[in-house]
């Protein structure tokens, strides 16, 4: 079976689907693998590198002429009408936001696979690229944040004077806050966590990371990992707490998501009117809508003399060790829902059952139909 990696064409994408380390694992396992000539020159892997690990390197058309092609993003449409009927495609989908691209895949009859749809189960963590990608962009947004902050994160005693340590807010003590809290902390700083899940302040203290308890406020519920929408009262006194605790944060980072919603705003414009000149909010939520009211996708911008992030791509901008580590997420699952002749899918287990989006011109994906009224 052909095994197809297309150069990414978002605007910005560094990534590249297959590294060549990968590359070579699949040929043990006796599958072909066409790479895209140049396609991993954003990760800094040659042409020459993935010859080396074996693989063909080809035109676009010949890639997309393969029986399973590998993407970091979505299929563009463009790329939908030329390849053949009844192809399989593994990438990041996020498939509700989508509807047009999964219409193009039920006529075309394309199982089209999603990366974002893989089970947070501990059977499918090595298939988990949300949870690999997050990671990677946790530690990016505190190097980001403290590049634009005019402080160290320490505390430095000098003979010149005693410079106290920064003091760090983090929403959000998922795979991308706990990895921005274990930074922020490695580089020094004060850090302060507010999550909805209770069952997080643990984590977050091993990290060394104070938890801000919202007191009294209901407890949230969890389903499949996430934090499921939460109330009003909740948000109402969290934002009473984040009100008194953002006025003297340095750095806050923002990373609340509730799965298939917009996301919560958690930082207001008067808020952020309350924040000392010079401070910095890297808003990582900023895809899904954002958590900072007055932060814009893909733009760093200056508002009441805070600096506002929001960058949409943070893996991108470490593009070596993302690609590796994604690479691997794909190579595991396409692993699992395949042989070497062909796809194998059995709709009953639980890893495939989640991941597949539609298959045989069918939209079978339940959380997808659900969003999509379809
Ligand atoms: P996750 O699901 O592991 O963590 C999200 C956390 O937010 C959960 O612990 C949840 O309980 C918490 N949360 C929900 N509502 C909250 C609220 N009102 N207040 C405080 N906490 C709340 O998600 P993960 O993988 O850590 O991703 C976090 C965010 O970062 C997502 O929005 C994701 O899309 C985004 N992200 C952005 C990237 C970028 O390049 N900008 C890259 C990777 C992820």
């Amino acid at each position: 079976m052909k095994i197809g990696v297309v150069k990414e064409v978002k605007e910005f994408e560094r990534r590249v689907a297959l590294t060549p380390d990968v590359v070579k694992q699949l040929l043990k396992k006796e599958y072909t693998v066409l790479i895209e000539t140049g396609a991993g020159a954003g990760s800094y892997f040659s042409d020459q590198d993935y010859l080396d690990a074996g693989a063909q390197m080809v035109s676009k058309s010949e890639v997309l002429a393969s029986d399973i092609i590998l993407k970091v993003n979505p299929m563009t449409l463009e790329e939908v009408a030329e390849v053949r009927e009844g192809i399989s495609c593994i990438s990041f989908l996020y498939a509700y936001t989508h509807p047009e691209l999964i219409k193009a895949f039920l006529q075309k009859k394309i199982t089209a696979i999603a990366m974002d749809a893989v089970p947070r189960i501990s059977r499918a963590q090595k298939m988990d690229a949300l949870s690999s990608q997050a990671n990677l962009a946790g530690y990016k947004s505190v190097i980001l944040g403290a590049n634009y902050l005019g402080k160290i994160f320490p505390l430095m005693m000098t003979a010149s004077g005693t410079i106290t340590p920064a003091k760090v807010l983090i929403f959000g003590a998922g795979v991308a806050g706990l990895q921005a809290i274990a930074t922020a902390k490695r580089l020094g700083a004060i850090v302060e966590v507010s999550d909805v899940r209770p069952e997080t302040k643990e984590q977050v203290e091993s990290l060394g990371g104070r938890f801000l308890t919202v007191e009294g406020a209901e407890a949230v519920k969890v389903e499949g990992g996430y934090a499921a929408e939460v109330s009003a009262d909740f948000l109402a006194k969290q934002k009473k707490l984040i009100e008194d605790k953002i006025k003297d944060a340095d750095l806050v980072i923002t990373t609340a998501l509730v799965m298939g919603k917009k996301s919560p705003i958690l930082v207001t414009e008067e808020m952020v009117k309350s924040m000392k000149t010079g401070s910095v909010i890297v808003d990582m939520a900023v895809e899904s809508g954002g958590n900072c009211e007055i932060s814009e996708i893909n733009k760093t911008v200056v508002k009441h003399g805070v600096t506002l992030v929001g960058e949409s791509n943070l893996p991108s901008l470490l593009p070596v060790n993302a690609s590796q580590l994604y690479a691997t997420n794909i190579s595991t699952l396409l692993l699992h829902l395949s042989t070497k002749d062909s796809l194998n899918l059995d709709l009953d287990e639980e890893i495939t059952r989640g991941s597949v989006i539609t298959h045989d011109g069918i939209l079978i994906h339940e959380f997808t139909k659900k969003i999509l009224n379809h």
